[in-house]
């Protein structure tokens, strides 16, 4: 699909022209990677309701018992559809998109609310996996994160327990569940690269997830422009400067072609 013509040229002349452009991505960038979205009438929650929010307390309470009931216990088969889903994603045409234009020094950052990795797969090094990462182990207490093949499970010794010197409590799957509070190191970096941002990209997110939400606002509250990309309207529009309405994986491609052309130029 062609998005329209003259809001593309005018997103396209603010990424040329700004000198720190930021993202927020959601789930819809990784839709046409076959991964399911959460809301709307297509919906992973729409169908099933949101998960539990006191998955984290239960972790806290027994860590052991947590960690059983994740390796061993019977698994919701639409959650489990959405891990397999998840595993099996390639980025698509939207993420590499993403990644050229950090490679243009035009997206500075990406805070992503994805845990799929695909923006990293596609090249993309200045990111925030503010939701974490599904590849990836935390430990809550230090803020200790390590890729699982470098902290290695044993289903024989739950709970894992942390590596750091003077920390030694347990840790859990990277991924922030519904009711845990998001690291604070990741809030702390989604605050900095906001204070920093001349233009905020919002692509594949229906923004109505907080604390991240919070910051396409701030920014646009201090006159930063805001992109909106995505095919139907989300909490966030009425904030938008331009609104490129269509899936990201078409959307993207475009956009990069016409900056691009406006360098060039
Ligand atoms: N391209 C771009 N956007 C798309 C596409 C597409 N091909 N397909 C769908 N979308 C849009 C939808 O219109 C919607 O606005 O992606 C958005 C997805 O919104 P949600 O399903 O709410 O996902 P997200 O915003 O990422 O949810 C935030 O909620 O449940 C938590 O942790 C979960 O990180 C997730 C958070």
């Amino acid at each position: 699909m062609t998005v329209d013509s003259g809001s593309l040229a005018r997103a396209a002349d603010l990424l040329a022209t700004c000198s720190y452009a930021i993202a927020l991505t959601g789930a819809g960038v990784s839709h046409e990677s076959g991964v399911p979205t959460f809301r709307g009438k297509s919906g992973l929650w729409t169908k099933i309701g949101e998960p539990r929010a006191d998955g984290f307390e239960r972790f806290l309470s027994d860590p052991e018992g947590w960690w059983k009931e994740r390796l061993f216990g019977e698994r919701d088969p639409d959650i489990q559809n959405l891990m397999d889903k998840l595993h099996a994603a390639k980025p698509n045409a939207g993420h590499y998109a993403m990644a050229e234009l950090e490679a243009m020094g035009v997206l500075r950052h990406v805070i992503t609310q994805n845990g799929d990795d695909l923006h990293r797969q596609a090249g993309t090094t200045s990111l925030t996996e503010v939701h974490g990462n599904i590849y990836w182990l935390r430990c809550p207490a230090c803020g200790g994160r390590w890729h699982e093949d470098s902290l290695v499970v044993d289903p024989e010794a739950l709970p894992p327990w942390c590596p750091e010197p003077g920390c030694g409590s347990p840790v859990k799957t990277d991924s922030v569940g519904f009711g845990e509070p998001v690291p604070g190191a990741h809030l702390q970096r989604c605050e900095l690269e906001t204070a920093r941002a001349d233009v905020f990209m919002l692509a594949g997110t229906s923004a109505v997830v907080y604390p991240v939400a919070h910051y396409p606002q701030l920014a646009a509250q201090r006159g930063v422009p805001l992109i909106e990309i995505d095919p139907e309207p989300t909490a966030l529009s009425d904030w938008a400067t331009v609104i490129l309405r269509g899936p990201s994986g078409e959307v993207l491609p475009q956009l990069v072609e016409a900056v691009r052309e406006r360098r060039a130029a």
